[in-house]
């Protein structure tokens, strides 16, 4: 097939453009009145009113009980798994395709990954494939002391039902879905299945701000949620991340966990466990707050061209264009498209990048590199012929 009818159409998209990115950053609103606002009141940094301000406006936008502002979104991983009660030498299920950040927060604690395959609709995790793991692999025991962070007062001392990898009695204490692109996965499926197994979920929503499953937005269904800011996402605090959840102890405890667990006092700097800086700065949250008053606008600019995507790839055969899932709204963070075959995606991926049409291939599945090389992981049939054929194609805000 010849690519220059799909260049030429990219191209009229963003007609003024010599370059053009993948995704680049919108700042069409209130981000220069904001930050010179921090600066000229000296609060630049880990204090100031813009990072109650941005978890409030988080938490009116998503219709979650609390948001946690953090320095990003691997940080509000990492603590979000934390609170789910990972612990170093449990294992924690996930899918091969994401980016790397889901994997190195289940590094961070300790723990290994589990890999099961995703749905070929929604690009994020299968329940089925879930489910069969889960059920040749996996059984219920009761043990002592699992629950909660260590260290930590609250922690109880009595028999939780745990899921074990039964060949080597390992703790199963999370599994992360995460909502691919920005399209939603099917996330009360593989709620159901989890809660059944005693597994708490933790949702990688890093990509999907103003996406919803029936109705929920992403990152509100499991235990505990995140989401980027990095420069990449829909909008962006330059780098940053948010905690999400609906239990008011565990906001309480990721607000006291991400800001160095310092007892509030005037001078006394009391500490009373492990905690991290992981604050997002006042000057990032005051570019977030702008960002935020335009997120809806945004969404609709961003729905508007994935339409006009779908237009187009609909009178070309040889390409499949990926719509949002059913029962979902996607924010179309990243368009993408599948090639016939690898060949095929790798001539695409050559020619639009050598006409300055920034497009690239989906991530390399995690179970093939490196450190993952020999993690446990159920058929990947779906994962490897997605991560063949995918391209994401220019996504920014016409
Ligand atoms: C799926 C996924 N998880 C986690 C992250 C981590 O976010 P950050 O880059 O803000 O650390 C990202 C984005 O970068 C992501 O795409």
């Amino acid at each position: 097939m010849n690519y220059k009818p799909v260049i030429d159409f990219i191209r009229s998209l963003y007609p003024s453009r010599n370059f053009i990115p993948l995704h680049e950053p919108y700042f069409g609103g209130n981000e220069k009145k904001y930050v010179l606002d921090c600066i000229d009141s000296t609060y630049v940094s880990s204090v100031g009113k813009y990072v109650d301000l941005f978890e409030k406006m988080i938490q009116e936008f998503t219709g979650v009980k609390r948001a946690v502002a953090t320095v990003n979104g691997t940080a509000a991983l990492h603590i979000a798994l934390l609170l789910a009660g990972v612990k170093p030498g449990d294992l924690v299920i996930t899918q091969p395709l994401t980016f790397i950040a889901t994997c190195n927060a289940i590094s961070y604690c300790g723990a290994d990954p589990v890999f099961v395959d995703i749905d070929r609709d929604t690009l994020g995790m299968s329940p089925e494939a879930l489910e069969q793991w889960l059920s040749e692999n996996v059984v219920i025991e009761g043990i002592e002391g699992r629950e909660g962070l260590d260290g930590l007062a609250s922690s109880t001392q009595l028999s939780q039902p745990v899921a074990l990898y039964k060949w080597a009695k390992r703790p199963i204490s999370a599994c992360i879905p995460m909502h691919t692109f920005g399209h939603p996965c099917r996330i009360d499926r593989i709620i159901e299945i989890c809660d059944r197994y005693h597994i708490p979920v933790v949702e990688d929503s890093a990509e999907s701000i103003g996406s919803y499953y029936e109705g929920q937005h992403t990152g509100t269904f499991g235990k505990l949620g995140i989401l980027s800011f990095n420069g990449n996402k829909t909008i962006t605090t330059g780098g940053g991340g948010m905690v999400l959840t609906n239990d008011e102890e565990l906001g309480k405890l990721a607000k006291h966990i991400t800001t160095t667990a310092k007892k509030p006092h005037p001078w006394l700097f009391e500490h009373d466990m492990t905690g991290y800086n992981y604050r997002l700065p006042n000057i990032n949250a005051a570019i977030g707050c702008a960002q935020m008053e335009m997120l809806p606008e945004m969404i609709r600019s961003k729905r508007d061209l994935a339409q006009r995507y779908q237009d187009y790839f609909l009178d070309l055969p040889e390409i499949e264009y990926i719509t949002e899932p059913s029962n979902s709204i996607s924010n179309y963070w990243l368009n993408c498209i599948l090639l016939p075959d690898e060949q095929a995606r790798n001539r695409f991926l050559q020619e639009t990048n050598d006409q300055k049409v920034m497009t690239r291939p989906a991530w390399i599945l995690m179970n093939q590199l490196k450190m993952f090389e020999t993690a446990l992981c159920g058929g990947l049939v779906t994962s490897m012929n997605i991560v063949a054929r995918l391209v994401n194609i220019p996504s920014s805000i016409m």
